[in-house]
């Protein structure tokens, strides 16, 4: 059966315009007004609304296991909370142990996904590096991965040093792949966690003590450097700080594809929770890169503004608070990651697009488009058009909602943004062509979700290696004049 989604604006990133939509068999299949559809065709009353590209949260980590414990999220309770807040896709990360095989782990995180009730990707993380490596990665593009992530932090576990960035960054221009990094300098937070617990500092505050912006800004200029070195792109995620944000402003400006993504908790929330005196607070708030002052936020979403920060994500990676207590009396071993799938459109909306920060169309470009486009599935994602799938989020810019972990549909014990009242909502989430949240109510089948293909992004890397290879070496050619002895 079909379904009409009928009287409301439909929200591209391009432009909106009054118009119905009418999906079947999963996809797009007329926008317009006036729609001839068929007898018996589910009719969702958009009056009042918007209607736009569902949300892609192009960073998760559903069921990863890390720092010696495993995010209690799944693939099933973490797509159903997205689809909970108007998000209809995800990518989530491959994140092989180093020494494991990098199909073997996509192998896992596949399995684990098959319990998804909504659309979901991979990236693949390299953790580590040999010829098995660089093959594989070749196996991993054919299996539609387009993007591999390089952690620069986590010393002695995920992370990974310049020479491997390197020689990874190198196949991933081959391959036609996006590089991606976590830019810290795990070294520096290394040894800044040591003077810190030396110093007696064994609580959360420890956190963002060891984790200064310029640790991370570092790093990405670092990893910025060596992208342009090998002539690549490169995605730097987790954008949390304005000296990052300036890296990636200044390399875009010098001719370099450098893309951003801050997450929606960095926009909101700042360091001040790592100082409350509830430790389960505090500790619930640690992740990486730390949340930082509100000079920080002020620039992140400037960056959305002027389009040198391209996409919001989440890192949506689930700890409960019993599991954050193995960092009970040392901050370094509180297991990193919080929460955010479900609450990433409300957020951005309210304090995004409510505060005049953002035009409707620019909160569907960082919440939809701008990944589609990014990770080579648009426009099959990230567009209201005939022909696309039909993922769609009926948004209700009036309904008001508090955020709580009383309600939200996560598995977490804790909502980080607990308390906040947010205007504008989903009303009705489609996925598939089916809707599957109405009236606060879900309507998901597990295993409904399906792996959607990346496929390699040939056209752009060769722009990119034209680029550089103005300023790669080239044998000079000389003449030697040998001088005539008289
Ligand atoms: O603290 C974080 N971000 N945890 C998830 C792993 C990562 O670094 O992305
Ligand atoms: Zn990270
Ligand atoms: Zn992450």
């Amino acid at each position: 059966m079909g379904v009409l989604i009928r009287g409301g604006t439909v929200v591209n990133a391009d432009r909106s315009e009054r118009a119905d939509v009418y999906c079947s068999d999963g996809v797009i299949k007329a926008v317009g007004t006036g729609l001839d559809v068929p007898a018996g065709t589910e009719v969702v009353d958009a009056g009042g609304a918007l209607v736009m590209p569902g949300g892609i949260d192009p960073h998760t980590h559903m069921e990863m296991p890390f720092m010696g414990t495993r995010a209690i999220e799944d693939f099933e309770s973490g797509t159903a909370s997205m689809l909970a807040g108007g998000t209809t896709m995800l990518i989530d990360f491959v994140i092989p142990s180093p020494q494991q095989s990098l199909t073997a782990a996509l192998d896992d995180w596949s399995d684990w996904a098959k319990k998804a009730v909504a659309d979901y990707s991979f990236h693949v993380a390299i953790t580590w590096w040999s010829e098995r490596v660089e093959q594989q990665m070749a196996e991993c593009v054919d299996r539609g991965v387009n993007s591999f992530k390089h952690f620069m932090a986590y010393k002695g576990a995920l992370m990974v040093d310049d020479e491997i960035l390197f020689k990874s960054f190198t196949r991933c221009r081959e391959l036609g792949a996006l590089p991606m990094v976590h830019a810290e300098n795990g070294d520096a937070v290394y040894l800044l966690q040591q003077q810190l617990l030396n110093a007696g500092i064994t609580g959360p505050e420890g956190h963002a003590l060891s984790r200064p912006p310029h640790v991370e800004a570092e790093a990405a200029n670092r990893a910025i450097m060596i992208a342009q070195t090998v002539g690549v792109p490169l995605y730097v995620v987790h954008t949390s700080c304005r000296e990052a944000h300036e890296a990636i402003a200044r390399a875009r400006a010098a001719g370099l594809r450098v893309y951003g993504e801050p997450l929606a908790q960095h926009l909101v929330l700042d360091e001040s929770v790592y100082y409350s005196p509830d430790w389960e607070f505090a500790a619930s708030r640690v992740m990486s890169p730390p949340f930082r002052t509100k000079d920080h936020q002020k620039s992140l979403w400037d960056g959305l503004v002027a389009g040198s920060l391209q996409v919001v994500a989440t890192d949506h990676c689930a700890f409960l608070i019993s599991q954050k207590k193995m960092g009970l009396d040392n901050f370094t071993k509180i297991p990193n990651g919080t929460g955010g799938i479900e609450e990433r459109l409300k957020v951005v909306w309210h304090f995004g697009v409510n505060s005049g920060r953002l035009t409707p169309e620019e909160f569907v470009a960082v919440t939809s488009t701008n990944c589609a486009r990014i990770y080579n599935i648009y426009p099959q994602k990230g567009r209201v058009g005939v022909g696309s799938d039909a993922d769609l989020v009926v948004w209700d810019p009036k309904a008001t909602h508090t955020i709580s972990q009383k309600t939200h549909h996560s598995r977490m014990d804790v909502n980080v943004f607990e308390g906040i009242t947010v205007t504008g909502a989903p009303k009705v989430t489609v996925s598939q062509g089916k809707v599957v949240w109405k009236d606060g109510q879900l309507d998901v089948t597990r295993g409904h979700g399906r792996n959607v293909k990346r496929p390699p992004f040939a056209p752009v890397f060769e722009a990119q290696a034209k680029v550089n290879d103005r300023t790669r070496p080239h044998p000079v050619k000389r003449t030697v004049h040998l001088q005539q002895t008289p």
